[in-house]
């Protein structure tokens, strides 16, 4: 008897045409995510789940499903989906690292070309109708920053950090960066994190989001960053203390942000950011260009194919379950 699948949305691509080849294939029909309840209705008696970022896959979730064999994200990031209690249950959990990098790191370079040189609020001004003969061109008008000459800190040297030091090198940056563990890229001095966050003129954000990083961007650390300085966040929204960011971006210590991701998405209406000129956000959309999100599809989908074959997934998150 073929295995059960369950999808919670429609995919890009041609990915959920094979992926129906292999398994009794249920797609999630209604727009926009699934809720945790439906989740858990549509899974009962699923063996395999393929699932999104915004989709919750909680130890309690887990727990209720007896028969899940296993869960593919079409993500990089796992933090939505508890990996130690799939772990101890020896289920594996894919995911779709690579094929975003390069993409992931053109949306880092575009909100730090935002952020320092006023896009978003040079397009508010002009729509607002306020440029006018009185307030137009100036040797001061809408001026930024430069990118070409300052210092870039990388937080994070993995693939995407790298992807974002070689963008820099074409721009004339100097890159610092910092790396928990032994990592090197061409051009770029690894520093202990106090270092990169005092000598840095620009911060990308590059971590998974994990115990171990929650919070890692703290309020003190907030403190030590250079005076100036632009951040730019397109890993996850619990790494950077928001709250922080907000005021120092308030009282002028930092001179702008760039903010693809949130501790809550959608961001809540009382975010102190919404509010602040300097602040250029989009809504989590770091790899969202139509051929890396096919790409992200159809690894996800193969993935979800190995694991419905009794092989080892592609990409998986915790390969210790095949041990
Ligand atoms: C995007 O944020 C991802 O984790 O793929």
């Amino acid at each position: 008897m073929k295995k059960s699948v369950f999808v919670t949305r429609q995919l890009p691509g041609d990915g959920l045409r094979k992926l129906a080849d292999s398994c009794d294939l249920r797609v999630w029909p209604n727009p926009g995510p699934i809720t945790p309840q439906s989740l858990h209705s549509e899974m009962v008696g699923v063996q395999g789940l393929l699932c999104m970022l915004t989709d919750r896959v909680d130890c309690n979730l887990i727990k209720s499903l007896p028969g899940l064999e296993f869960v593919s994200s079409m993500s990089v990031g796992v933090d939505h989906i508890d990996v130690d209690a799939m772990t101890d249950r020896k289920i594996p959990v894919g995911h779709t690292p690579g094929v975003l990098v390069e993409t992931t790191a053109d949306t880092a370079f575009a909100l730090l070309l935002a952020a320092a040189r006023r896009i978003a609020e040079s397009d508010r001004f002009i729509r607002h109708g306020q440029w006018s003969s009185a307030n137009t061109w100036s040797p001061e008008f809408f001026v930024g920053k430069d990118l070409w000459g300052a210092t870039l800190g990388i937080i994070g040297l993995g693939e995407i950090g790298k992807a974002v030091a070689r963008r820099a090198a074409g721009f004339g940056m100097q890159v610092v960066a910092y790396n928990r563990s032994e990592a090197s890229a061409p051009g770029v001095d690894l520093l202990p994190l106090e270092d990169v966050l005092a000598k840095s003129d620009f911060i990308t954000v590059h971590v998974a989001l994990a115990d171990d990083t929650r919070n890692l961007i703290s309020a003190q650390r907030i403190a030590l960053i250079k005076p100036g300085a632009v951040l730019v966040n397109t890993a996850r929204g619990g790494i950077v203390d928001e709250v922080a960011l907000a005021e120092a971006l308030m009282d002028g210590r930092l001179s702008a942000a760039g903010i693809d991701v949130f501790s809550e998405e959608p961001i809540t209406r009382s975010s102190p950011l919404l509010n602040l000129p300097n602040v250029v956000l989009t809504p989590h959309i770091g790899s969202a260009s139509v051929q890396t999100r096919i790409r992200m599809a159809d690894l996800a989908v193969a993935n979800a194919i190995a694991a419905l074959a009794g092989q080892t997934m592609p990409c998986c998150v915790n390969p210790q379950v095949y041990d």
